[in-house]
């Protein structure tokens, strides 16, 4: 199943925990996402099976500072010397904090050796260690990339990380959303991840929606096309609605909410979402629900239990 041609121009690459996107134009090609240590040799070994020329490839585009999505660059940059790693100035600059470094160092460990755990990756391929991050080419929202006949539009996508970002590719109607309109796992579980801002992330999510996408390339679990992708957007914004009224309903005191926080952790720590640590996880719910508390256009109710 991997690599996969999805559309005239876009393959997806990775495995089916972590999706990574290469993107072939006329003048020049891209790949978007970077995964993790232990998924680079993996992409590497799959542009070969496509025989791409590796100089036609110029940027890996990082789409949000998060350890699942950032520290595959420097081991995919070190197998493909030509490629630039390119972000938005908000993410290079958080990258840069030690403490980040740190933490996505643990993370990294973590989440790779669950992906070989579920054999997700040949752990006959050499297994890097983690390396430091560094952007060599700054992007930002608004911003086109021409690759031939084919072109990138970044869109800002606010809410799930600070800084974070969705391509859109309007020729054949892709959007390269990352974790910005949720987590599907395959077995139809949606995660609601408004990591940062409930309000953004909403707006975010419905801003993609409008564009009426064709082809919705998450940063997870595959990528979904045609009637796939429309399921996938109600289904994302069943689970939205469903996690706002059950926060909403538990505010009226701290008890229900320390409650609440362990059943989100029972629905969404399952399947595919285990490859995370269950303690990253766990500080997830609560800033999920400490989000939906934080909200400005919820009701006044959810506001009463500060
Ligand atoms: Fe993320």
């Amino acid at each position: 199943m991997y690599p996969k041609q999805l559309t005239e121009s876009v393959f997806l690459l990775g495995n089916p925990f972590v999706s990574i996107y290469l993107v072939k134009g006329g003048r020049f090609s891209v790949l978007v996402e970077a995964g993790l240590s232990v998924t680079a040799p993996q992409i590497a070994d799959q542009l070969k099976q496509l025989e791409i020329d590796p100089t036609s490839l110029r940027y890996l585009i990082l789409t949000h500072t998060h350890a699942d999505h950032v520290m595959g660059a420097p081991l995919i940059k070190e197998a493909l010397p030509h490629i630039k790693i390119a972000a938005v100035r908000e993410a290079r600059d958080l990258r840069l904090k030690p403490k980040i470094t740190d933490f996505f160092t643990q993370e990294d460990a973590y989440t790779s050796k669950r992906l070989l755990d579920f054999e997700a990756v040949d752990p006959h391929l050499p297994q890097p260690t983690a390396m430091p991050v560094t952007v060599q080419e700054i992007i930002s929202p608004d911003d086109t990339l021409d690759l031939g006949e084919i072109s990138l539009h970044i869109l800002d996508a606010p809410g799930h990380c600070r800084g974070g970002i969705a391509l859109w590719e309007p020729r054949e109607k892709t959007i390269f959303c990352s974790d910005s309109m949720g987590f599907h796992l395959p077995s139809g579980q949606f995660v609601s991840n408004f990591y940062v801002d409930y309000d953004a992330y909403r707006n975010t999510f419905e801003t993609l929606c409008k564009l009426k996408p064709e082809w919705i390339c998450p940063g997870h679990c595959g990528a979904y096309g045609g009637k796939e992708a429309k399921r996938f957007m109600a289904g994302a914004k069943r689970e939205l609605d469903w996690i706002t009224d059950y926060v909403t309903a538990q505010a009226h005191s701290k008890e229900a909410l320390i409650e609440a926080a362990d059943a989100l952790f029972q629905r969404y720590f399952v399947d595919e979402a285990t490859i995370f640590s269950p303690e990253n996880t766990k500080y997830c719910m609560e800033l999920l629900i400490r989000r939906i508390l934080e909200s400005k256009t919820l009701s006044p109710t959810v506001h009463s239990s500060e």
